[in-house]
């Protein structure tokens, strides 16, 4: 089986490119990333040419191809080489879309188009779209509605706005062209590379520096948190046994659900840290109140079970990020994030 990974150099993507060599040793593997400010190969040290891995010299099972998926020619010349495209390439980070949405339509939109143009007219690709919970809106903090896969999108910020475009056309491909498909829409997702401007990453990198964690507003709004490792196999469940047309909610297993304030909290304590490290500032524009899916279809449809609770999931997130020092203090101590953060939070 060959596959054609993109996005794989960021935070899932690798993840998901680790777990397909250890669970699958024979397959093959094409990584197309842009190498945005997202994108890192340090995640990938492991398979590189240099490293003298299993999967290097001539025979090489992973090739890393650097590019847009918005470039319709090199997409081309990709997919038919492959057998599977898995869509992770985006831009993800909701502040960034403020402050600069162009880049989130020509990726998000027009790439996603440009890899199911290439996959329809090169024989039919099965094609799987990662996407998000939040292109179904936002759910009142009084309300105990959860989303199911049928429910309406309503996009309300211009991440997840382009990300419903995306996923609107991966079905249209569908019923147009019979393209075999399937999405997935996830909650948020924590675990190793994550790069450190989403939330949990900051605030346990921020602490590990000595520094505050910054919760925009009152810190009342409420997400779902997955370690990254039940989404991936959710994916790979999915590539196995999904059904093609159809769209799978993936998500943490039914327990924990506090707010943000109350997860920096767990988090303190998890890091034997006093609560005034915590920092209030300026809320984010828009800011989507409650996220909250009902995952039964995927439990009972594909018997996936994820594995970790939110205890975990930080507990493991927090030993990643103190075990990879030099990993994130190389993305931290780069211009880019130095102009990212001073202009995100100096004057919040
Ligand atoms: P990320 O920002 O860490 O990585 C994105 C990767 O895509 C980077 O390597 C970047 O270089 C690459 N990329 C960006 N634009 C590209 C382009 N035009 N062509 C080729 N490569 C490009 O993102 P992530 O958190 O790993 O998210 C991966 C996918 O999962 C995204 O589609 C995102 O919408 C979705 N998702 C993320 C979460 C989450 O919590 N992080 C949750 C649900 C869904
Ligand atoms: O729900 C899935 C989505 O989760 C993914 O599709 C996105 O790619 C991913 O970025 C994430 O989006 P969020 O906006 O929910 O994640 P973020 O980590 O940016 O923020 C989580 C919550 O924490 C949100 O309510 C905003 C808040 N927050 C965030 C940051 C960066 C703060 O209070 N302070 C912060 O500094």
């Amino acid at each position: 089986m060959k596959y054609l990974i993109t996005g794989g150099a960021g935070f899932i993507g690798s993840n998901f490119i680790h777990y397909l060599f250890d669970k699958y040793p024979e397959i093959e593997i094409i990584n197309l990333d842009k190498l945005t400010y997202a994108g890192n190969l340090d995640n990938l040290k492991k398979f590189s040419a240099e490293s003298g891995s299993a999967s290097g010299g001539e025979n090489y099972r992973y090739k890393f191809v650097k590019g847009d998926i918005a470039d319709a020619e090199l997409v081309n010349k990709l997919v038919r080489q492959v057998d599977v495209v898995v869509n992770f390439a985006a831009e993800s980070h909701v502040d960034r879309s403020i402050l600069d949405p162009a880049v989130f339509i020509k990726t998000n939109v027009l790439g996603t188009q440009v890899l199911l143009e290439a996959a329809h007219k090169n024989g039919k690709k099965r094609f799987h779209h990662v996407s998000t919970d939040e292109v179904y809106g936002s759910i009142s903090l009084d309300s105990d509605e959860k989303w199911t896969e049928e429910s309406p999108y309503q996009p309300r910020s211009l991440y997840s706005a382009s990300k419903a475009a995306s996923d609107h056309l991966v079905r249209a491909y569908f019923h147009t062209f019979g393209l075999p498909v399937t999405i997935s829409n996830c909650a948020n997702n924590l675990g190793p590379y994550m790069y450190p401007e989403k939330f949990i990453s900051l605030a346990i990198t921020n602490l590990l520096e000595g520094k505050k964690v910054p919760v925009y507003g009152e810190g009342k709004q409420v997400r779902e948190w997955l370690h990254v490792e039940d989404h991936y196999v959710a994916i790979d469940l999915i590539l196995e046994k999904g059904k093609v047309g159809e769209t799978y909610f993936v998500g943490p297993p039914d327990e924990d659900r506090p707010n943000n304030l109350e997860t920096i909290k767990k988090l303190l304590k998890i890091m034997n840290l006093p609560e005034d490290r915590i920092e209030f500032v300026k809320d984010r524009p828009g800011h989507d109140v409650k996220y909250a899916m009902n995952t039964s279809k995927i439990r009972k449809e594909l018997g996936f079970t994820p594995k970790y609770s939110l205890d975990e999931t930080l507990k493991k997130t927090v030993e990643w990020y103190q075990t990879n020092i030099e990993w994130w203090q190389k993305i931290k101590g780069s211009p880019e994030y130095k102009n990212y953060y001073d202009q995100q939070y100096a004057k919040r």
